[in-house]
C-alpha cells in the first residue's frame, strides 16, 4: 500500500480496504505521525458529521527541521514543561520550572502539551462550577495565558525554539466547539493555530501532539497501567526512545539492543495535583509536580537520550523547590 499524502488519502485507503479501522491502522500505520495525526482527525469527523475544507493549513514543521539541524552544539537539550493546565496550573510549580530552564538553557522548549485547561472544561464527571461545553470566549480567555507563557520562557532562555504540540485538552475543546458551534469551527481553528503562534514565536507542527527530532519522540499522549513508559514503547515496538506526558506522574523503561539502546520516560506535571474535578481528594494518589530534561547526543544516536525527571518539592507558603546541578532552586 502507498503511503497516503494526506488524511483524505487515508480515509479512502481505509474505506477501500474494507478492514476495521483497528486493523488497517495496526497493520499499515501503526506507530507512524501520519497515523497519530490521521487518527486525531478521524475522532473529530467521526464526533460530527461536517465538511471540513480541505484547505491546507501552513505548518511550520519545515521549519522547525531546519532549524533543528542548524543547532551547532553536540549535546541537544530540550526541557519540557508537561500539563501546566492554566486555568488549574501550580503556579509556583510554573515558576520554578522558568527559574530550572534559565540555568539548563534548553535548545527547544516544546509547548501546548495541555497547557490549557479551557476554564476547567472538563471529560470527567464533574460538579456544576465545571462545565463540559465549549464556550465562544474560551480562547480570548487561554491564548493570553500561551502568550504569557512564552514570554516568559524566551525571556528566561533568548532564542530556544518553540513548537507546538496538541494535549488531549486541545482536541476535546475543538471537539465539543463543533458540536456547540457547527458553523464557526473553521474560524475558531483557525483562531486556534493563529493564538498558538503567538505572533510567530511558536512553530506550529500541524494537528499532531508529537514530534521526533534525532533519536527522541516527543509527545503528549500516554498510555495508562503499571509501566506506562513501557507500554508507550510498546507502540513503537520497542524500538524509539520517548517522553511522553499526559498522566502527570513519572515512569521509566530501557531497552538494551547489541548496537543501540533505548529510553521511556513519562513526565510529572505543573498543574495542581489534585484537579479541580477531583477536589473532593485530599491529594492525587501519584500526580507530582516536576519537569523533564532530555540530551541528546548528536554524535552518537545509537546512544539512547539522557533524560531527568526533575520532580519539585513542596516546602512553605506552597512555595516549590527543586535540587539541581547540586543547588537548591526555589519558587
Ligand atoms: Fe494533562
Ligand atoms: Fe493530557
Amino acid at each position: 500500500m502507498d503511503m497516503p499524502f494526506s488524511n483524505e488519502d487515508v480515509f479512502n485507503q481505509l474505506r477501500a480496504s474494507g478492514l476495521s479501522e483497528k486493523t488497517f491502522y495496526n497493520r499499515y500505520y501503526a506507530g507512524t505521525i501520519e497515523f497519530h495525526a490521521f487518527r486525531h482527525r478521524m475522532k473529530r469527523i467521526r464526533a460530527k458529521s461536517i465538511q471540513f475544507s480541505n484547505q491546507q493549513k501552513t505548518y511550520d514543521m519545515p521549519m522547525f527541521q531546519k532549524a533543528v539541524k542548524a543547532i551547532p552544539d553536540r549535546f541537544l537539550k530540550i526541557a519540557v514543561l508537561p500539563d501546566i493546565h492554566f486555568g488549574d496550573e501550580n503556579p509556583h510549580a510554573v515558576e520554578l520550572s522558568y527559574k530550572i530552564i534559565e540555568i539548563f538553557k534548553p535548545h527547544i522548549t516544546p509547548t501546548g502539551n495541555d497547557e490549557l485547561s479551557y476554564n476547567r472544561m472538563t471529560r470527567h464527571p464533574t460538579d456544576p462550577r465545571h462545565h463540559n461545553h465549549a464556550r465562544p470566549d474560551d480562547l480570548k480567555e487561554m491564548i493570553p495565558y500561551h502568550q504569557m507563557h512564552v514570554r516568559a520562557i524566551t525571556s528566561a532562555v533568548p532564542g530556544t525554539l518553540l513548537p507546538f504540540i496538541y494535549g488531549n485538552h486541545d482536541f476535546w475543546w475543538m471537539r465539543q466547539a463543533m458540536e456547540d458551534f457547527p458553523n464557526g469551527i473553521e474560524t475558531l481553528e483557525d483562531a486556534f493555530v493563529d493564538g498558538m503562534r503567538a505572533n510567530g514565536k511558536v512553530m506550529y507542527l500541524g494537528e499532531t501532539d508529537r514530534f521526533k527530532i534525532h533519536n527522541l519522540m516527543i509527545q503528549h499522549i500516554s498510555k495508562g497501567g503499571v509501566n506506562p513508559a513501557k507500554s508507550n514503547m510498546a507502540e513503537y515496538n520497542f524500538q524509539e526512545s520517548v517522553i511522553a506526558s499526559h498522566i502527570h506522574r513519572r515512569s521509566i523503561h530501557t531497552v538494551a539492543g547489541p548496537n543501540r539502546n533505548f529510553v521511556s520516560v513519562t513526565t510529572p506535571c505543573l498543574c495542581n495535583v489534585t484537579p479541580y474535578y477531583q477536589g473532593y481528594i485530599k491529594k492525587h494518589t501519584a500526580w507530582e509536580n516536576g519537569i523533564t530534561l532530555a540530551e541528546i547526543d548528536t554524535h552518537n544516536l545509537d546512544q539512547a537520550p539522557e533524560i531527568t525527571n526533575l520532580i519539585f518539592h513542596e516546602g512553605k507558603n506552597k512555595k516549590m523547590y527543586a535540587r539541581f546541578y547540586g543547588q537548591e532552586v526555589h519558587s
